[in-house]
């Protein structure tokens, strides 16, 4: 199952009525769990369950995407939640952060410069990223709770670390000051953050 429509209009954060955070989400992230909840009975029952979330970098942050980029984030957190729920049934739920030049795009092209809309016109294609998306709903397809960005031919994931960071149980404001530069490191012994099964105790 691919849930990929979408919606968006982009505004100042101070300017965006609060009716249009609404709508972002009732298209994103209540569509998309409308649809997961009518089809996870069918998909737990399959032996090939897959579901694919169109998610955005917006939710990393862009320019006048507030709304557009929060409901994304939800949807997000939706995708990493059904991986964790759909695991012991075997079904994997990913997500892809793509780029194109759609009616999408075509609709945003206000706030983009005309050689970025140009470039998107001509170099990112829509066929550039259907073919992740249908490698992620395949039965060879393994992976769960991950999202990919896709765009022009350029594939590559999007992988979420914990950093080591500090421990310190007598932590105050000056030890968090201090020690800053240990907490923001990605070493290479950073956690990335999958989904995986839970460890299951040893019986005693
Ligand atoms: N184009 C990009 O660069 C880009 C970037 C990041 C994310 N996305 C995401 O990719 C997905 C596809 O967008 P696109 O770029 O192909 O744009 P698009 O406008 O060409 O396609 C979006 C589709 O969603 C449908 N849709 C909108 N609201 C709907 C609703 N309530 N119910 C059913 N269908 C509805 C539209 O009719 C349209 O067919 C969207 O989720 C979008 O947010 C696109």
């Amino acid at each position: 199952m691919i849930n990929n429509a979408g919606i968006v209009r982009t505004a100042r954060f101070d300017e965006v009525p609060y009716e249009e955070y609404q709508r972002h989400l009732d298209v994103h992230y209540f569509g998309a769990l409308r649809v997961c909840r009518a089809a996870w009975p069918h998909l737990l029952k399959s032996p090939a369950g897959r579901v694919v979330n169109t998610i955005s970098q917006a939710m990393l942050g862009n320019p006048d995407m507030s709304h557009y980029g929060g409901s994304k984030g939800a949807l997000f957190g939706l995708t990493r939640n059904l991986a964790v729920e759909g695991l012991a049934a075997g079904v994997m739920v990913n997500a892809i952060a793509p780029g194109a030049g759609t009616r999408m795009a075509e609709a945003s092209a206000d706030s983009l410069s005309p050689e970025v809309m140009e470039y998107m016109r001509t170099q990112l294609r829509p066929e550039h990223v259907a073919p992740v998306a249908a490698y992620l709903v395949h039965p060879d397809c393994t992976v769960t709770g991950e999202v990919f960005n896709v765009a022009g031919g350029i594939v590559n994931r999007l992988a979420l670390v914990n950093t080591v960071g500090i421990h310190d149980p007598s932590l105050t404001v000056d030890t968090v000051a201090e020690r800053f530069d240990e907490i923001m490191a990605i070493s290479p012994d950073a956690m990335p953050q999958v989904v995986a099964p839970a460890e299951v105790p040893a019986s005693s």
